[in-house]
């Protein structure tokens, strides 16, 4: 194993788990999370921050029920419930990172 700095001081993981329909789980997917996803990937470009902000898309993160869920570093903090709206608020949290 090798181990070194990664070239980002913050990261989202944005949650776009699919399941199959009438899976009795609900997903990302399903609550906005691939559209959530890229446009938060779009506004960190637009913004000029793709070089400290990284945007992950991710698979489940365990609060399915909560969705479009993310996780964002180094805070480690859960964001529930993602919305078009809530997209500003993160960025500039991301970018105080
Ligand atoms: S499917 Fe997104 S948190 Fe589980």
């Amino acid at each position: 194993m090798r181990k070194f700095g990664t070239p980002f001081s913050s990261a989202i993981f944005v949650c776009t788990q699919k399941r199959p329909d009438g899976h009795p789980k609900p997903c990302c997917a399903n609550s906005g999370g691939m559209a959530l996803r890229g446009e938060l990937k779009e506004m960190v470009q637009s913004k000029g921050m793709d070089g400290g902000v990284k945007v992950f898309t991710s698979g489940c993160l365990g609060a399915c029920e909560h969705g479009p869920v993310a996780v964002r570093y180094p805070d480690g903090e859960y964001l529930l419930g993602v919305t078009q709206d809530d997209l500003p608020e993160i960025l500039e949290d991301l970018a105080k990172d």
